[in-house]
Formats: C-alpha cells, sequence, structure tokens
C-alpha cells in the first residue's frame, strides 16, 4: 500500500448513484458484480488502497439500503484491517466512510457529496464508482499536481482513434446514410478523459455554485467537474491516466474489467 502524506488531499468523492441502464442488468450498476465482488467495492477499494483520503464520501442511490450496507460493510473491514496489530501498512490513515443520497444527474450527485465533506478539507478527488478499476498511481498522480500548486487536475489518455464531427444528414442525401461529417479533430490535441478528478475544494464549490445558474439544456451537457471549472476561467491541468480506468457503461466493458482482474498480474500493477 502506498501513501502521498505530502499531498493536501482530504476527501475523495465517489459517485455511484447512476442506473446503470446501458449495462442492461436492471439494478444500479454500482450492485453489478464484476469477478465476484460489487462495481462498488472495487472502487472502493481502489480509493483506499491509494492511502490519499481522510474521508471517502459515496453518493448512493437514494434510499438504496443495499448498497448502504455495503459501504457499511467496506468501512467495518477497512477499520479491521487498521486496528492495531492489523497487517495493514504503518502511517496509513483509516479514512471516514460517509454515505449520502446521490441526486438525478451526477453534478447533483457531487454536490451532495460535497455538502457532507469534513469541515477542515481542502481538497477532494472526484471519482466515477463506474472506473472501478482504476489504479492508485493515478489517483498518486492527481495528488502530486494537487500539491504542486494546480487547483484542478484531471487524468487524461491519449485518443486513439480519428474524431469526426457530424450533422443528421437532410433531404434527399437522407436516403444515402444518416449523418455527414462535418470536419475532423486533430488528434494530437484531444485527451479522453477519466476520474479521479482533483479540486481544490473552494474552486470545486465555486464552479459547481455556478453550476445552478446553467439552463436544463446546459446543465445536461456537463458531464465531468472539470468542464464547470473551465467556464469559470481556471486553468485544469492534465496527468497521465491509466487504459484500466475504463469506466464500465456497456457489457463489453465489462467482460474487459473481467479479464483485466483475471490478468496474471492483477490489474492494479499493470501500468499504461
Ligand atoms: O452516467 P455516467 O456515465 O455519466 O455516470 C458516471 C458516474 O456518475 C457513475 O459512477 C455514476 O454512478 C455516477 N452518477 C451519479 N449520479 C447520477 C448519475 C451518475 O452518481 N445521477
Amino acid at each position: 500500500m502506498n501513501t502521498a502524506s505530502t499531498t493536501p488531499v482530504t476527501a475523495v468523492i465517489v459517485v455511484a448513484a447512476g442506473s446503470g441502464q446501458r449495462l442492461g442488468y436492471g439494478m444500479p450498476k454500482a450492485k453489478v458484480p464484476l469477478s465476484g465482488d460489487s462495481i462498488l467495492v472495487h472502487a472502493l477499494r481502489g480509493v483506499a488502497a491509494a492511502g490519499i483520503a481522510q474521508q471517502i464520501c459515496v453518493a448512493i442511490p437514494p434510499g438504496d439500503s443495499e448498497l448502504q450496507a455495503l459501504c457499511e460493510s467496506f468501512a467495518r473491514d477497512l477499520k479491521a484491517e487498521h486496528r492495531p496489530g492489523a497487517p495493514a501498512e504503518q502511517g496509513v490513515q483509516l479514512p471516514v466512510v460517509t454515505v449520502v443520497d446521490g441526486g438525478a444527474s451526477r453534478a447533483e450527485s457531487v454536490r451532495a457529496a460535497m455538502a457532507a465533506l469534513l469541515p477542515d478539507t481542502a481538497a477532494v478527488l472526484v471519482h466515477d464508482a463506474a472506473r472501478a478499476l482504476a489504479p492508485e498511481a493515478v489517483f498518486h498522480r492527481v495528488a502530486k499536481a494537487l500539491a504542486a500548486g494546480a487547483v484542478a487536475v484531471i487524468p487524461v489518455m491519449p485518443v486513439v482513434d480519428t474524431v469526426k464531427t457530424v450533422e443528421p444528414t437532410t433531404g434527399g442525401l437522407a436516403a444515402v446514410a444518416p449523418e455527414l461529417v462535418t470536419g475532423t479533430a486533430p488528434r494530437e490535441a484531444l485527451r479522453a478523459v477519466q476520474t479521479p478528478q482533483g479540486f481544490d475544494l473552494a474552486t470545486l464549490t465555486r464552479a459547481h455554485e455556478a453550476a445552478a445558474g446553467l439552463d436544463a439544456g446546459r446543465a445536461a451537457a456537463i458531464t465531468d467537474d472539470a468542464m464547470l471549472v473551465e467556464l469559470l476561467g481556471v486553468p485544469v491541468h492534465a496527468v497521465r491516466g491509466a487504459s484500466q480506468s475504463l469506466k464500465i457503461t456497456t457489457p463489453l466493458d465489462l467482460i474487459i474489467a473481467e479479464g483485466l482482474l483475471e490478468g496474471p498480474l492483477g490489474v492494479r500493477w499493470v501500468e499504461g
């Protein structure tokens, strides 16, 4: 287990209140089994293993007693690992685990969790439970950039596909194909964005307060926290992410995640 005790990070928010409709399991994604445990337990283990949080604040679907119990059981296990004489590494602080009801959108779930942070929280990492296999190294890279003075940090990956913009085809051409290409984005300047995303708490609070004034259309287009910080005109820094931080969204993603967990080295030890 690693620690990053020189960083200012004190809290990790784990948003796990999504419905998981695209995965097609008929249950919230956080509960979906992945190699014997739920997606949420894998995500929480990753956060705890990174050793950077004094508080882990989890947003779950409102009133979901099963996920509430799962978080409580995780907190108990964590406590047992940290009891005097237990083999958990010396000097690693036991994080407080807090559970809150999430909201109707991801941003609302983040805000619900922010409202439950410990009063002295200075910095926060916001992490999607759906990125259940994010390795410790990514948490550390984000925390290190925050400690070095950044107020907003995101982990990113180069884009391997050529990315084009399109619009719906209209008129007679609609019979040819449904969409028409309008341009090609310069791939070398594109990055795919992951979580955990790290922020100075005052900046993230300001960003979410500003978002409260957005109309419904623009609010729906907010897919991560860094977008809100960008709208403030505050610089957002990017560090290297990891391919195993994939967001488990479709059945294929679940198969890939299971394959990673069952790999010969174990997913958390594979870099790149
Ligand atoms: O749906 P999407 O892929 O944007 O979800 C990303 C993350 O945000 C997931 O971990 C999901 O559980 C979380 N989420 C949430 N509350 C919502 C919607 C999504 O916590 N209302």
